[in-house]
């Protein structure tokens, strides 16, 4: 087991990658600490495991909430005695042309996305340091490295987080902190079933993958859980692509 003892906080658990991360962890041997504003779908989440012998509770937190963010890590220290891995996770996906964008869609993406993930990390390091050290897995995109004609605010909120990242991987490095980010190319979940339900849509956005299909919510969380596994011992301030090829055009 490649998590075994370890402690992970995975935020946005109740559904798609945060969820799928979360059921392989425990299946790693990990004791995994689920929050998302979704109660209902993280509690779903968290009986599933549990009835499978896995180690999961769930905290009910918005991101955007300093306050509880410390609540959350309170809560998983108290529950699970201490805190190894952070997967800041949780994010929205609003495409908007730029010129069409309100003020409050910039601020909503910017909260959750962007600072969300400080809030995340700022929290998490002492946390982890008290544990002797750790992982903290930062959630962009593809979009936080190429652009995209259909989106504007949400690519700067990913790109603030691969080089907040490296920032913070630096920081960590001292307290024996690893800090990487990951970076989805177009994944099969809920969040883009807004674009990919109409098959004609979904056909012309496979054409532009290399690999010629949408990724899975488990082919990611199989990357995030190497970063956080000490199998990534070496691996800090990296960023990892999982596109099916997407970015190397
Ligand atoms: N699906 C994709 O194609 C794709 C591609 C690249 C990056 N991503 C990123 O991957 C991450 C997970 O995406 P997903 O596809 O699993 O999305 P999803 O919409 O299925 O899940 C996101 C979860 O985050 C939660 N969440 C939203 N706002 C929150 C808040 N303020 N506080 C706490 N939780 C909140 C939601 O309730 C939801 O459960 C996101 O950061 C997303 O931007 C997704």
């Amino acid at each position: 087991m490649r998590l075994k003892d370890k402690v992970a906080l995975i935020t946005g658990g109740a559904r798609g990658m945060g969820a799928a991360e979360a059921r392989l962890f425990a299946k790693e041997g990990a004791a995994v600490m689920l929050s998302d504003v979704n109660v209902e779908g993280g509690k779903k989440v968290v009986a599933e495991i549990t009835k499978k012998g896995g180690k999961a509770a769930f905290i009910k937190q918005d991101v955007t909430r300093e306050e509880e963010w410390k609540a959350a890590i309170a809560e998983t220290e108290r529950r699970f005695g201490r805190l190894d891995i952070l997967i800041n996770n949780a994010g929205i996906f609003v495409t908007t042309v730029i010129e069409k964008t309100p003020e409050e869609e910039w601020d909503r993406l910017m909260d959750i996305n962007g600072k969300g993930v400080f809030f995340g990390v700022k929290h998490a390091i002492p946390a982890i340091r008290r544990a002797g050290g750790g992982s903290i897995v930062n959630i962009s995109s593809t979009a936080g490295i190429v652009g995209n004609t259909l989106e504007g605010a949400y690519t700067a909120t990913k790109g603030a987080v691969r080089l907040f990242t490296k920032g913070a991987a630096l920081q960590g490095a001292k307290d024996g902190i690893r800090v990487n980010s990951v970076h989805p190319g177009a994944i099969d979940t809920e969040m883009v079933a807004f674009l990919v339900d109409d098959k004609k849509h979904r056909k012309e956005l496979e054409a532009r993958i290399p690999l010629g299909r949408l990724g899975t919510a488990e082919e990611v969380a199989k990357v995030v859980l190497f970063l956080a596994s000490d199998d990534a011992a070496y691996v800090t301030g990296a960023e990892f692509v999982v596109d099916g090829g997407y970015t190397a055009q």
